[in-house]
């Protein structure tokens, strides 16, 4: 939710800002804006893309080696060019920009009201500038002093940038909840909301920690404070991402691309994990707390959006394999419900940008319990990875198409090699079994690859459903997550209302919805339930309803009912999600650009939901 860049050093800044901010453009793009420092701060700032920003100052002066940038999701104040972000103080002496929300931004605002502050936006933003700047003013305080005496006042998240045209030489971020790196160059620092708009500049970077303050100068220095006034020392890192996981690749979309990386990503998740030939599965992280885990009452799993999808599939597979009780829980109803954790159980939190409010509240909750902390995460040195005491990357890479994935299978994939690791030192499941499911789960990725070279066909189903206005999808056990995720895909990306159900549950309510203009989609490739889901078919033509069907290859039955099937190749029962979802994620990324929408950027929608 929101980006923001900076830049300090001897190079032009608007090129490297802008560039910066169509990188971070995945977290939020209703309005951009950039400020310059020379002499004195320009400000330029545009509803819209980073695009409309570009198109609006192309003939204005740009001049600057210092300045900071934004991309904004709207929080507070409608999206418009008042409201964009950078904010200015009063005086115009500073200028600001800032991912997170200022929670007690209305009492901070009257009582600056009563000290003489007029304001001119409707943000929380605007509210902070204005208190640095009361704080400066009236202690004559240095602009890091007043930062940080102001960031003490304030209930909420931030990660901010913050210039002063009265200090020309230097850089004051801070964060808190919301996610900045810094990046170390030769003479020149970067700061952005993640490292993508680092990465072509330098690959040293400093993660600021939480309630932290750096000040970057033009000479050179890099200071790390707490809020608390404590001198920390910055740990500087190298980054391990190349530029062309950046970029598009020739596709037309960022989408499309990480749907056809699956076949490496599902690899990647498990290079050096698993071995085929010799039948074993080592992950670190289940290795450091294995007496913990093992010795487990039950999991618990947190997460958001499509990340809870691929929990619900966890559900499923350490109940059926390792034979542990689970939870999955939305992370946002979860802290908030006074759930009853114990130091017995082990929460797992699932999360593609690792920086999710709700599912970084919901392991501070956990921690305060006792409970041990397990992560799967893709962003590398994201919050999540840092909080939890254990965890597993996914190696993904960076996913920038807003709708996740190639996250969604290599979080599938890891919970998988989790579960079957788990299972097996419990010996809840046979050699046998599992020797058979880790020889599968190695043949997964060449399965991937079959399912996406029925893109032509699907693309052709997508034709005769791009204007439904309703989809419903169904499916059961293993695949009634993946039926979720289905549905998910469709609504964010092409804003045909969708919903996802289990199967035999379709006869207490969505079944009324049923005729001739609903698309339902079923995923029947389940051994167990093949002939439940046959009967559930049956009925849904029975209504006269548009049947498409995910069937094994090789599916005689259904292909006679159904309207159209796409085949995938045959899989083990627990595996099944991996190869079921990539038609659906290639059905709706087919349908949204045939109905003209951003693939990459739908409205309303970020990638990194930075708060609550
Ligand atoms: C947003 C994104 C989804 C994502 C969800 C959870 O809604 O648009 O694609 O699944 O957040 O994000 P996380 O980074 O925690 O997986």
């Amino acid at each position: 939710m929101c980006g923001i860049v900076a830049y300090i050093g001897n190079k032009e800044a608007y090129p490297i800002l802008i560039k910066g901010l169509q990188r971070l453009e995945y977290r939020g793009y209703d309005s951009a804006g950039v400020a310059l420092l020379n002499g004195d701060i320009t400000v330029y700032k545009k509803q819209g893309k980073v695009q409309d920003l570009l198109d609006f100052s192309q003939d204005l002066p740009k001049e600057g080696t210092i300045g900071i940038g934004h991309t904004r999701w709207a929080t507070h104040g409608v999206p418009n060019d008042v409201n964009a972000h950078p904010h200015s103080s009063g005086n115009s002496r500073l200028t600001l920009v800032h991912n997170g929300i200022i929670e007690n931004y209305s009492p901070l605002k009257t009582a600056l009201e009563k000290e003489g502050h007029t304001f001119s936006t409707d943000t929380d933003t605007e509210v902070l500038v204005h208190l640095i700047e009361e704080i400066q003013d009236r202690h004559k305080l240095s602009l890091e002093e007043a930062v940080r005496i102001a960031l003490t006042r304030v209930v909420g998240a931030y990660a901010i940038v913050v210039i002063d045209r009265e200090d020309k030489n230097k850089l004051v971020a801070a964060r808190k909840g919301s996610p900045l790196v810094i990046g170390v160059g030769e003479g020149e620092f970067f700061m952005a909301s993640d490292a993508t708009p680092i990465i072509e500049h330098t690959k040293k970077v400093v993660y600021l920690n939480d309630e932290e303050i750096a000040v970057v100068t033009r000479d050179g220095d890099l200071e790390v404070k707490t809020i608390a006034n404590e001198v920390q020392s910055p740990f500087i890192q190298e980054l391990d991402m190349k530029i062309e996981m950046l970029e598009k690749g020739g596709y037309d979309y960022f989408m499309l691309k990480e749907i056809h990386e699956q076949p490496k990503t599902i690899s990647d998740a498990m290079r050096g994990r698993l071995n085929a030939t010799n039948c074993w599965i080592k992950l670190g992280g289940l290795d450091e707390m294995a007496e913990r885990i093992m010795a487990a009452q039950r999991f618990i799993i947190a997460a958001c959006g499509t990340s809870w999808h691929s929990g619900l599939i966890a559900e499923y597979l350490f109940e059926d394999l390792a034979r542990i009780p689970v939870e999955v829980e939305y992370a946002s109803e979860f802290r908030y419900r006074n759930p009853i954790i114990t130091p017995e159980d082990v929460v797992i939190a699932i999360s593609q940008s690792g920086e999710t409010a709700d599912t970084l509240a919901a392991l501070e909750l956990a921690k305060d319990k006792g409970a041990l902390l397990y992560g799967i995460v893709n962003s590398v040195g994201s919050s999540i990875a840092r909080i939890t005491d254990a965890g597993s990357y996914i190696h993904a890479g960076p996913e920038i198409g807003v709708a996740s994935t190639k996250a969604f299978t290599g979080q599938v994939t890891l919970l998988t090699m989790l579960a079957l690791s788990i299972a097996h030192k419990k010996g809840t499941i046979t050699d046998t079994y599992f020797r058979q499911l880790v020889i599968e789960l190695a043949n997964i990725p060449s399965k991937v690859s079959q399912v996406l070279e029925s893109d032509e066909q699907i693309k052709y189903i997508a034709g005769e459903i791009k204007d439904r206005t309703n989809a419903l999808y169904l499916g059961r056990g293993y695949n009634f997550p993946v039926a979720l995720e289905g549905a998910l895909k469709l609504k964010e990306i092409s804003y045909i209302h969708a919903e996802g159900y289990p199967a035999a549950e379709m006869k207490h309510g969505p079944i009324a919805l049923i005729d001739e203009e609903m698309p339902v989609i079923v995923i029947a490739t389940n051994k167990s339930a093949y002939e439940k889901i046959v009967s559930n078919i049956q009925e849904v033509k029975a209504r006269k309803g548009f049947v498409i069907a995910v069937v094994t290859e090789g599916d005689v039955e259904i292909s006679k009912i159904a309207d159209h099937t796409i085949e995938i190749p045959d899989t083990e029962e627990p595996l099944t999600p991996l190869l079921s979802v990539i038609p659906l994620q290639l059905l709706s990324y087919h349908i949204a650009v045939m109905r003209g929408c951003n693939v990459d950027q739908p409205r309303n929608l970020a990638k990194s939901v930075t708060v609550e």
